[in-house]
């Protein structure tokens, strides 16, 4: 596809969503490399959302390691079960977090985020693979609405990694 997004305003999240989606699905497919993949997703998502953070962690071994992102500098490395990566990971369950204080073991990369979503990403094992990550520096943004179509979003990552040359270890 062109590399140009298309965003509407003036529309709902749901709406905004539903434009997004398919441009995602041409933008990543047929590129069978996944960093390429996941930094474009992440920007694309950054473009549209702004939210104050949004990235990727991916298993490595016994951690969660940043990858791909679009934001300020954050942790680098997340064990298994700690803070709401580490938990979505563990749970294989997405985490929305609606006040980040509200949550124990939340690991504070900005103190700017007090709000956080986060999806599992599964290989086709159904084993976790990695994370998609994303922090509002606002109460009232994420909710729903945005787990249903982050989760379509990690579905499509899914559909990719079983093209054998994208999973990365
Ligand atoms: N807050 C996350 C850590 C990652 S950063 O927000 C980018 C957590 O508790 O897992």
């Amino acid at each position: 596809m062109a590399e140009e997004l298309y965003i509407q305003a003036g529309v709902g999240k749901k709406e905004t969503y539903e434009i997004l989606l398919p441009q995602l699905a041409s933008l990543i497919t047929g590129e069978n490399d996944l960093t390429a993949n996941l930094a474009n997703i992440s920007a694309a998502l950054n473009d549209t959302f702004h939210w104050w953070w949004v990235g990727f962690y991916w298993v490595k071994k016994e951690e969660l390691v940043l990858s791909p992102f679009q934001g300020p500098i954050a942790c680098t490395r997340i064990k298994f079960g700690r803070g709401v990566c580490g938990t979505a990971w563990k749970e294989g369950k997405s985490q929305l977090v609606p006040d980040v204080n509200a949550f124990p073991g939340h690991i504070a990369c900005s103190s700017s985020s007090v709000a956080e979503i986060v999806i599992p990403i599964f290989d086709r094992e159904k084993n976790v693979v990695g994370v998609l990550d994303v922090d509002s520096e606002r109460f009232d943004v994420l909710d729903e609405t945005d787990v249903y179509y982050l989760e379509l979003v990690c579905k499509m990552i899914t559909n990719i990694l079983n093209q054998e040359s994208q999973i990365k270890k």
